[in-house]
């Protein structure tokens, strides 16, 4: 596996090792940029590694957790709380590397170009006042609707600017599923919203609604959303529940928008009736619920997720334009490809 990735990746000092003991006393000795885990080493009855991997993540170190497809170790909570990526085998080993490659740049080495103190204090309100939000509502406590208010000002403020397109990209292979998924959905509406000529103040409540169109799914088990493996029924029940979840939670938050309300509770509806909670079709379906259900697909597609590789932003729009056509609305497709597509091409894109 190392010896295969090795000729996709740009840095060969890699350490593979499926005996803690081995892995430790590398560790000790190097300061390597990429671990490749193999899940019996939570188990081969050696010294816990995960210190050691915490230790290895804060020298920059990215850590992909590798295993047999259905070995339950995968889902070990320890082991994937210190990883960066976890890839159920056998995986394409080009998107393996690609994923790999991209997590690196993001999560081990300093950004290629300087991050400008509007995006850092965009990324990072965004992100605070997310995760202030599920913890308060966690704990039963409703969180501040003006510290919500407050960071979509923050991202909707760097419309019009390079800096938003370089949030998404950014942010697509960050390890930390929920809430930058989140911050690239409210991003990629942001971008959408402008180009339809959407004023100031609606920017600012796309951007609210995308940060918060998950909200429901950051209360399922960590656990449930890692899965590399398919989800068993029951299991996918609770998933698909997220969009009424999330909507209550913004009930119990109180004074959003109604907009904020109607994307996360329709952002997985589908034109042709086939989502879900609901099953609600076209007529029953507001603008700003299909504008998020395509860049959510289109953000959803470009990340990599436990059970999946990321794919690229081309694949991503064709795949949309072929098996979801009958779902989502094309004119709103199009515009967001060739605005995402065109700002691909240029120098700065991922
Ligand atoms: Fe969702
Ligand atoms: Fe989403």
């Amino acid at each position: 596996m190392a010896e295969a990735l090795g000729d996709y990746l740009a840095d060969p000092r890699t350490v593979w090792t499926a005996d803690s003991a081995d892995l430790l006393r590398i560790l000790a000795a190097t300061k390597p940029r990429l671990v490749l885990l193999d899940p019996a080493v939570a188990a081969d009855g050696g010294p816990s590694v995960v210190p050691a991997l915490e230790a290895a993540r804060r020298t920059g170190a990215t850590v992909v957790l590798c295993g047999r497809y259905d070995d339950l170790r995968l889902r070990s909570a320890e082991l994937t709380r210190v990883t960066n990526l976890v890839f159920g085998l056998p995986h394409d080993i080009r998107r393996l590397a690609r994923t790999i490659r991209l997590t690196m740049t993001m999560d081990g080495a300093p950004p290629p170009a300087p991050v400008s103190p509007s995006l850092r204090k965009a990324i990072g309100e965004g992100r605070d006042a997310l995760e202030r939000a599920v913890r308060g509502l966690r704990a039963g406590r409703p969180p501040d609707p003006a510290a919500l208010v407050e960071a979509a000002t923050g991202i909707s403020d760097l419309a019009g600017s390079p800096e938003l397109r370089r949030m998404r990209d950014l942010l697509r292979a960050h390890h930390d599923p929920t809430y930058t998924h989140s911050l690239r959905v409210a991003a990629g509406l942001v971008l959408f919203g402008e180009a339809f000529g959407i004023g100031a103040g609606d920017l600012r409540t796309l951007a609210l609604a995308g940060l918060l169109h998950d909200v429901g799914k950051a209360l399922l088990p960590r656990s449930l959303l890692e899965k590399p493996q398919r989800l068993a029924a029951d299991e996918w029940h609770l998933v698909r529940q997220h969009p009424v979840t999330g909507e209550k939670m913004i009930r119990d938050i109180g004074g959003l928008p109604a907009t904020v309300h109607e994307v996360a509770a329709r952002h997985h509806e589908r034109l042709d009736g086939s989502g879900y909670p609901n099953g609600l079709t076209a007529a029953e379906l507001d603008e700003a619920s299909l504008l998020c259900t395509i860049v959510d697909m289109h953000v959803a597609l470009t990340e990599p997720r436990a059970y999946k590789a990321a794919i690229s932003d081309v694949e991503a729009f064709n795949l949309m334009a072929t098996r979801h056509a009958g779902g989502i609305e094309g004119h709103f497709l199009r515009r967001y490809r060739e605005l995402i597509l065109d700002q691909a091409a240029e120098p700065a894109a991922a």
